[in-house]
């Protein structure tokens, strides 16, 4: 199946790359800046994948598959920071021009730990649940043996380019012990992933000012900054000393599946979302801590000022009725109405607590939160006490793996005086989209949005994604919103709409 083609010098020379190398030089060291920042259009393998729609149509799809050995000048681990392109030539035996195809830039990131493309000899194969499959972060790519396409694949069906980087995460640990993968490592790479792109404009084959992100929890959530933050400044020193690119970073659109985001404010919204749930034990969790970071996520909610048609101003008080009228129930309908009448009867036969009336699902928030059952965590859920959840990790630095990143956790454990680290609050002001799109309105941030969540899902609150869309509305941003029925974490349940979506929103006709 593979052809390698060329180890001729690259095509150098594009007026807009020459330009932007020349600036590269001049932000970081070496000569060799430029060329090793080149996209080299004529080194590739070529392959050919058989690749099966969401409608169960196979096509055979012949593409050329290309490594770049690290997206930046000095990699600190070129093993993450690296990347893979693909490019389709020729679907079901006709030829295809994809120089002016959309770019999908799907991440790979899971449990916010590192993901490696290095050793990848095509692209990112399947699964029937995507990236983000029920088992977790670790069984990701390998635990998936059946044969629905993965997103990355279905692009490529349709015609589109795809960009799959690795990015450094949280585990990563040198010799002399020192961390070199927390906040903010995985969102730099990222953008330096996308600075590459932009910077081969003309080079690298698909339309650089068409790039839409991809990427499922941990993965959704840098999705969803990379979007909300595009060429904002406050990454520009860490940019620099891993000599990215000097092109922007700011990404066309956002696709973001069940973002574990605004970390700094989850551990209210769990409590507030799944408080009274029972553990998978049986056992309740802490009701004291409980409610007071429950209680504390009204005043967070206020300050984010949302607005809701119908609705007003969100608040923790009619916050439950928006979820369940804008997102749930419509939710629930939708499942519903593609039942067969049969089928329908007998799941609300087993859902008593769903009225099915005109076609439509009604119930209130308490019956849903008893449907939904058991929480995953415990309280707090991100911020563990004993510093053991993976947020902790993610906020390590230096050779301290775990730390404490809000208040709260903090001074439960060390006192009413304790404050956090001083380079904690810059690090969560990186790390979470909300930052830039409410304390600072980014105006480069993505305008198109695609964001999904199974309604099963309790590894974050399901506030945390309906905030994120309710602000980018609130924007005016072009928001495509929907929860996924008693779906759990990871789903994917629409992929053939995220495709068409794309061309879509990109104004592409292949
Ligand atoms: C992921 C899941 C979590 O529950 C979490 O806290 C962080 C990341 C994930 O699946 O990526």
């Amino acid at each position: 199946m593979g052809l390698t083609v060329g180890a001729a010098v690259p095509a150098v020379g594009f007026a807009s790359g020459a330009r932007a190398a020349s600036r590269t030089s001049a932000a970081s060291s070496a000569a060799s800046t430029d060329s090793s920042l080149v996209f080299d259009p004529s080194s590739y393998t070529e392959l050919t994948t058989s690749i099966t729609d969401t409608t169960g149509t196979a096509h055979e799809v012949v593409h050329h598959f290309y490594k770049v050995a690290s997206y930046v000048v000095n990699p600190v681990d070129a093993t993450y920071q690296s990347l893979n392109v693909s490019v389709p030539v020729k679907i079901d035996g006709s030829i295809v021009d994809a120089s002016g195809a959309p770019i999908l830039f799907a991440n790979q990131v899971g449990g916010y730990m590192p993901s490696s493309v290095a050793n990848a000899t095509g692209i990112g194969a399947g699964g029937g649940m995507g990236p983000g499959g029920p088992g977790g972060p670790a069984e990701r790519r390998s635990a998936h043996a059946d044969s629905a396409a993965s997103r990355q694949q279905l692009a490529l069906a349709a015609g589109y380019v795809v960009v799959e980087p690795g990015a450094r995460g949280r585990s990563l640990v040198d010799s002399s012990g020192t961390y070199y993968g927390t906040a903010p490592a995985a969102i730099v790479d990222l953008k330096a992933a996308v600075r590459y792109v932009k910077f081969n404009k003309g080079r690298i084959p698909g339309n650089v000012d068409r790039i839409v992100s991809a990427g499922v929890s941990a993965g959704g959530a840098l999705s969803s900054l990379l979007g909300a933050s595009g060429d904002s400044p406050v990454y520009d020193s860490y940019l620099r000393e891993l000599g990215a690119a000097d092109a922007s970073d700011a990404i066309f659109a956002t696709g973001a599946w069940c973002p574990i985001t605004d970390l700094e404010h989850a551990d209210m919204a769990y409590e507030w979302n799944w408080g009274a749930n029972l553990l998978s034990s049986g056992s309740a969790v802490d009701q004291t801590i409980s409610k007071a970071l429950s209680s504390a996520y009204g005043d967070y909610l206020a300050s984010l000022r949302l607005t809701a048609k119908g609705f007003g101003t969100l608040t923790a008080r009619n916050l439950d009725e928006y979820l369940v009228r804008t997102h749930l129930e419509p939710s629930a309908t939708q499942y519903l109405a593609a039942l067969s009448a049969a089928d329908r009867a007998t799941y609300l036969a087993a859902n008593s607590f769903i009225t099915w009336s005109g076609g439509r699902a009604a119930f209130s928030w308490a019956d849903f939160l008893t449907h939904v059952g058991a929480r995953k965590k415990n309280t707090p859920a991100f911020d563990a006490f004993d510093l053991s959840a993976p947020e902790n990790n993610e906020f390590g630095t230096g050779t301290t793996a775990n730390r404490h990143f809000t208040l709260y956790s903090l001074r439960h454990e060390e006192g009413a005086s304790a404050r956090l680290d001083s380079d904690i609050p810059a690090k969560l002001h990186l790390m979470n989209p909300m930052y830039h799109l409410v304390d600072r309105v980014n105006e480069h941030r993505s305008k198109h949005w695609w964001i999904r969540l199974g309604t099963k899902d309790s590894d974050t609150a399901l506030t945390v994604a309906g905030n994120l869309a309710a602000r980018l509305k609130n924007l005016g941003d072009d928001v495509d919103t929907s929860y996924y029925w008693d779906a759990g974490h990871g789903a994917d349940n629409d992929p053939g709409d995220f495709v068409k979506w794309i061309a879509t929103v990109s104004g592409y006709r292949s």
